[in-house]
């Protein structure tokens, strides 16, 4: 059943709201996941294209930029013009201040006579969308209730973009700020890799196959390894980006989600309290990133001048440290790329490590989790072949080309006692032949029904910080520049030493073929 509400999008005209809220949205109609009683209302400090003037967008003009931003995520699907004509009058947009308690008034008092000329119930969902310097006041005024409508009929519900806090101490200040007005259960706390189908198999793929679960831990994995590389550049970022760096931008979130769901132990039902109580347990076994052996733990890095790929195509960068010096930064460490090496101290993940890492400039945008088994023991074949044979490697592909990878270890077809490492690929598009819904699409409609399973709880995101806050701090009294990667490469040679030094490699991706090993009979 499709709820009736308001959704009011903070930060209506920035690059976020027009790639992915709004087509979400409309993806959301056109499944049937939104009613016809609902409303889209953006609010944007933004006026018109001529900022100078100060002239607010009409309703008209912001109904016509959301237009150009489905048609744009649409591509050659086009939009369906006739659904357009039933949504296009459920779209208003306000101008405002985002800690202007004067502008919330004009929200507030729009919202009530939206519930009565659409029906919306007095259903809200508020959707902060904005740099991360305007959620205090955004946070501060909805907390003064009129906006909320805490006393009307309906629910009312938050969704909140990352970054959650720079640091342990401002994600707690960030959550007792929240506190002060909404309840947990209100709140939703995206992390947008939660909504990709591929992460949500993770759990069917753990928990509902038998073959799994006695081989999950230690004793028969040998090491885990997460990859998420980007082809992009962090040149036309460097605002956002330099106060960010890898680790806060992905490791923090995106990357600790993926580590989370891999690792924790099954949930005690697949309900939002249970898997998020395994998530936290996760984040609280990892042994403390600090001491003498830091610098064999994580390791971080910045692309230098060189050329990367921007769509598919060459195109050249003066390097991280000259972008920013050309948009007023002088001197920058901020990290384009991380990696960290981390052990959960627990039963099932004792003294295992976990290598992840992630960084901009990459040769490939591709995200996987590799699990590497154990070698088979030193019996048979490893006595008579030129090498070891391969490990078995199983690889889930998050993307692109979503699916899981089997490596196993096959005869080559003759007389020869040759072995070669084969994979046995589950393409999710050819498996399933449907289209995934869009992480945001997703997340939008499990926020619009109440369902919090795949958003971040207050406390897990404060025990996530808890792990990277030392890092933070290392890096930030370390004056010493991060090491220089080419663009186009994978990364810096202290990210290969990290786990080279363990006598194992990175994984690259899953299209590297590995040569035939010859043995004799
Ligand atoms: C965002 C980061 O959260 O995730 C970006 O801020 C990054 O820096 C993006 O590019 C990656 O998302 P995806 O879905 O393209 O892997």
């Amino acid at each position: 059943m499709a709820h009736p509400c308001a959704i009011v999008i903070f930060g209506a005209s920035g690059d976020l709201s027009k790639l992915k809220l709004v087509p979400a949205v409309y993806e959301m109609f056109s499944h049937g996941l939104l009613p016809d009683s609902f409303v889209l209302v953006g609010y944007a400090r933004s006026t018109h294209k001529d900022r100078e003037k100060k002239i607010p967008w009409t309703d008209e003009e912001y109904r016509k930029d959301c237009y150009d931003a489905i048609k744009a995520a649409r591509g050659k699907k086009g939009v369906d013009e006739k659904l357009w004509a039933k949504m296009v009058n459920n779209i208003y947009y306000i101008a405002g201040q985002y800690d202007s308690a004067e502008d919330h008034a004009r929200l507030a008092k729009r919202l009530l006579e939206l519930d009565k000329t659409h029906d919306t119930a007095g259903n809200r969902l508020f959707y902060i969308s904005t740099p991360p310097e305007a959620f205090e006041p955004i946070i501060s005024r909805l907390g003064e209730r009129e906006v909320r409508h805490e006393n009307g009929p309906g629910w009312s519900r938050l969704i909140i973009e990352k970054p959650f806090g720079t640091s342990l101490a401002t994600a707690k200040a960030l959550n007792q700020l929240l506190y002060k007005s909404w309840k947990e259960e209100q709140i939703f706390r995206i992390d947008h890799y939660l909504g990709k189908e591929t992460v949500q198999n993770l759990m069917v793929l753990r928990f509902a196959n038998s073959i799994f679960e006695p081989i999950w831990n230690y004793k028969y994995i040998d090491h885990i390894q997460i990859t998420v590389s980007e082809t992009l550049s962090a040149d036309d970022r460097v605002g956002y980006y330099d106060k960010s760096g890898a680790l806060r931008d992905m490791i923090q979130n995106h990357i600790f989600q993926l580590m989370a769901l891999v690792a924790m132990e099954p949930p005690a039902a697949l309900d939002a309290q249970s898997i998020r109580d395994e998530k936290v347990k996760v984040y609280k076994s990892i042994r403390p990133l600090r001491g003498a052996r830091f610098d064999h733990m994580a390791v971080r890095g910045q692309y230098g001048p060189g050329e990367y790929l921007k769509k598919g195509q060459k195109a050249p960068t003066k390097g991280y440290a000259a972008a920013a010096k050309e948009r007023g930064i002088d001197s920058t460490v901020t990290e384009t790329f991380a990696a960290v090496k981390l052990y959960i101290d627990n039963w099932r993940w004792s003294g295992m490590p976990f290598y992840i890492r992630t960084g901009k400039c990459l040769p490939e945008k591709l995200s996987e989790v590799v699990v590497r088994f154990r070698g088979a023991p030193q019996t048979l074949f490893q006595k008579q072949c030129e090498t070891a044979v391969y490990p078995n490697d199983l690889i889930v592909r998050i993307q692109p080309e979503e699916g899981l990878s089997w490596r196993l270890n096959g005869k080559v077809p003759g007389g020869a006692m040759n072995i070669k490492s084969v994979a046995l690929d589950f393409l999710y598009k050819s498996a399933f032949n449907v289209e995934a819904p869009e992480a945001y699409e997703r997340l939008i409609g499990d926020a619009v029904e109440g369902d919090q399973t795949l958003f971040i709880r207050g406390d897990e995101a404060e025990a996530a910080w808890s792990v990277l806050d030392p890092v933070v701090d290392a890096w930030a009294n370390d004056k010493s520049p991060p090491q220089q990667y080419q663009p186009g490469s994978w990364g810096p040679k202290k990210s290969f030493d990290l786990i080279e030094n363990d006598g194992r490699r990175w994984m690259y991706s899953t299209g590297e073929v590995e040569p035939v090993i010859a043995c004799s009979l």
